[in-house]
């Protein structure tokens, strides 16, 4: 991977150059850019329509249209656009990362056949820059050091780095190949444990590898099946989370003379999700239907995604929002008028019980408490069957670093021991209901998830393929 200095939200090992969150504050606060944000989204939007109709092979351009209409808000320069259509590597200048091509990038990530380009989301909101991946190795080490998060984001450039190391083994002889792929396989499934969607993502590579022979002589036969495996996964996602967007807009309130009061944790948007977003995609959706809507955001210590991540997304889309601490919540439920809690997920067990982010669980009580619904929001992806319960997840444990020090300054007395597990398990009975994209599945949870797995599955199976579709691979 290209080395870039790196800020980490927790560490903050260096802080934004001079100016450049200013460059954003002003695309945030002015009126243009609102209007122009505004036609962004209607775009994006319609882009994500526009790929559930033709569902393998566009997302490519989808990705390059949001690329395009996010540089025209962002007041990216027109070689800057032009390179980013192209798909050549963006031109980043170090000392100013928000003026060069990747601050008229959006999306989590874009990629073409030989590099990904993540958008560095430690280093949000100050900066909008990109970082570069051209191996498994590459989006391992971005997975696990949270340069892309989010489960089904993390998923989709799982794909990806295994098609790009699939593509520069080729040449090497079959066995020596199928132990590299399979060596770069358990990498990206073990850079963030806890989320299922890398590999679910891995396994599907694995069994496309397997379809065309993992000993195949042609070592570019494998790499083309990898790759539209890949492809078809992006593309497939991007229209789950639009249906999941859809069908969880369906499910909520119209409250009477205020907007529609949603609280959410975590970040759950494009950044998260590669396209459109799971909870934050029904906000989306909302906003596009013309409801009135406001959000809470847990703040989410103790990596601030709802802080950094949500609050962006959301003063980008122009959806009115107001950040709480996540202590805040239990006021906020007893004294405001919530319609919603809606959350992600990273695995969603056999029985329902969910592993979210770390505070999921407490906000569920608090829910529950105050007979508020609480939904999980998560495409089919999420779901493992083979994980009975949740006593069965395995949870992610990160640096203690990332709760003694917030952004580089040090909030704990010298040697402070501190626990930092990642996520929490929600037990399926505080759960309202589970968004996914094959329908909003209610309790009890065991039938009703495997009934969905099911149809994902069927549905997959009626998809054209790549080639059937006359993409080129
Ligand atoms: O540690 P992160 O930032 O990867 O955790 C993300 C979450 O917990 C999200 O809620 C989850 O991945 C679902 S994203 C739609």
């Amino acid at each position: 991977m290209e080395p870039a200095p790196t800020p980490d939200p927790a560490t903050g090992v260096s802080s934004a150059p001079e100016g450049t969150s200013d460059v954003l504050a002003e695309v945030t606060q002015s009126g243009g850019a609102d209007l122009a944000r505004r036609r962004f989204f209607r775009q994006f939007a319609t882009d994500v329509v526009q790929t559930a109709a033709t569902a393998v092979g566009v997302v490519g351009a989808l990705q390059r249209s949001s690329a395009e209409a996010a540089s025209a808000i962002l007041g990216t320069d027109a070689a800057s656009i032009a390179r980013l259509t192209a798909g050549a590597p963006p031109v980043v200048d170090q000392q100013n990362p928000a003026s060069g091509a990747p601050a008229g990038f959006r999306t989590a990530y874009r990629w073409d056949r030989e590099v990904l380009f993540l958008v560095d989301q430690r280093r949000l909101p100050d900066q909008l820059v990109e970082e570069v991946c051209r191996s498994a190795g590459d989006v391992a080490h971005a997975i696990r050091e949270m340069i892309v998060r989010g489960a089904p984001a993390m998923g989709q450039v799982a794909a990806i780095g295994l098609a790009l190391q699939a593509r520069s083994a080729s040449q090497m002889p079959p066995f020596m190949r199928r132990a590299h792929l399979q060596g770069s396989a358990n990498a990206l499934v073990a850079a963030r444990p806890t989320a299922v969607n890398v590999r679910w993502a891995v396994d599907r590579c694995l069994a496309a590898i397997a379809a065309v022979d993992e000993l195949n002589p042609d070592g570019t036969v494998v790499a083309d099946a990898v790759w539209r495996e890949a492809e078809a996964i992006v593309a497939e996602s991007a229209e789950a989370h639009e249906r999941l967007a859809l069908l969880g807009l369906a499910e909520l309130p119209v409250p009477e003379g205020r907007p529609l009061q949603i609280l959410t944790h975590c970040n759950t948007g494009p950044l998260a999700c590669g396209q459109f977003g799971t909870a934050l995609g029904i906000v989306q959706a909302a906003l596009h239907a013309g409801r009135e809507i406001h959000v809470y955001v847990d703040e989410t210590r103790p990596y601030l995604q709802g802080a950094r991540l949500t609050a962006w997304e959301l003063a980008q889309a122009g959806v009115p929002h107001t950040l709480i601490a996540d202590s805040a919540a239990g006021w906020v439920l007893s004294t405001r008028e919530v319609d919603a809690v809606l959350v992600g997920a990273d695995r969603i067990a056999a029985n329902g019980d969910t592993a979210n982010k770390i505070g999921t669980y407490p906000l569920a009580v608090l829910a529950q408490r105050h007979g508020v619904p609480l939904y999980v929001c998560a495409p089919t992806s999420s779901i493992d069957l083979s994980t009975p319960a949740g006593d069965d997840i395995q949870i992610e444990h990160r640096p203690p670093i990332e709760v003694t020090h917030v952004r580089g300054a040090v909030i704990a007395p010298p040697e402070t021991a501190a626990l930092n597990p990642a996520f929490d398990v929600t037990p399926a009975e505080l759960i309202t209901a589970i968004v996914t994209e094959e329908g909003v599945l209610r309790p009890p949870f065991g039938p009703a998830l495997a009934r969905a797995i099911a149809t994902a599955i069927a549905a997959r199976d009626d998809l054209p393929t790549a080639d059937a579709a006359g993409v080129a691979g």
